[in-house]
């Protein structure tokens, strides 16, 4: 049978076992989606969102990359980010690293991978960050598996970061941020205990911002207000 032909077998399978568990499964899923749940996480074969955190359809909101990063300039991470925040309303933000992560070990090298190293330079930025602790690890392994930590814990501060985070802090049902490490060689999802609300405290000063007041006066169509710097 070929690949593809195993994907359809399998579909029509999984299709059937649902039907006879609950026959009202998709017809319930077809009227909409409310997750609590938004996944970020490594593109990685090895960690799949659903399998590896027991849930099901309708219940996770996905967005899965290399390294599981969180980048300000990256459209598709932010659109995924506003959408899960304001329109769905998750209730906890997970940013899932992993170890044994490619992306992690690469950024670790200092040899050339092409177009990716664009990518992998938000990684290098965390070693950077903690050169010191990273550095003091004299076994790779423990170096490598540290550096997938450490990463984590920047990719939730960068979420802490966005303007789309810090607005949903000052609303009424907030999400969590939450950073995980999940081990491919033993299955095991581990909390390293990143207290968002801490994260966004200890940054305010510099990263905080808010929705500047609507000026009195309105202003002219091609006129600059006063108070905003022309870039
Ligand atoms: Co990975």
């Amino acid at each position: 049978m070929s690949g593809i032909q195993n994907i359809l077998e399998n579909n029509r399978q999984w299709v059937a076992q649902k039907n006879a568990e609950d026959p009202e499964f998709f017809q319930r899923l077809a009227h909409g989606q409310a997750p609590r749940y938004l996944f970020i996480g490594c593109s990685d074969s090895r960690v799949p969102a659903s399998g590896i955190t027991g849930t099901g359809p309708g219940e996770m909101f996905v967005h899965r990359n290399i390294a599981n990063l969180v980048v300000h300039s990256d459209m598709n991470m932010l659109s995924v980010l506003q959408y899960a925040v304001e329109v769905l309303g998750v209730k906890d933000i997970l940013v899932v690293g992993h170890y044994g992560c490619g992306g992690v070990a690469a950024a670790a090298s200092n040899k050339q991978y092409g177009l990716i190293d664009n990518w992998l330079v938000n990684i290098r930025d965390v070693v950077r960050l903690h050169e010191k602790e990273i550095l003091g690890i004299g076994d790779e392994a423990q170096r490598l598996r540290r550096m997938v930590e450490l990463n984590v814990v920047e990719q939730v501060r960068n979420l802490a970061k966005t303007n789309i985070i810090q607005n949903a802090m000052k609303g009424d049902n907030p999400p969590r941020l939450h950073g995980l490490v999940y081990d491919v060689a033993d299955g095991v999802l581990k909390d390293l205990r990143v207290n968002g609300d801490d994260v966004i405290q200890e940054m305010e000063h510099i990263y905080g911002t808010e929705v500047p007041e609507p000026a009195d006066a309105p202003v002219a169509v091609g006129t600059a207000p006063v108070d905003i710097p022309v870039l």
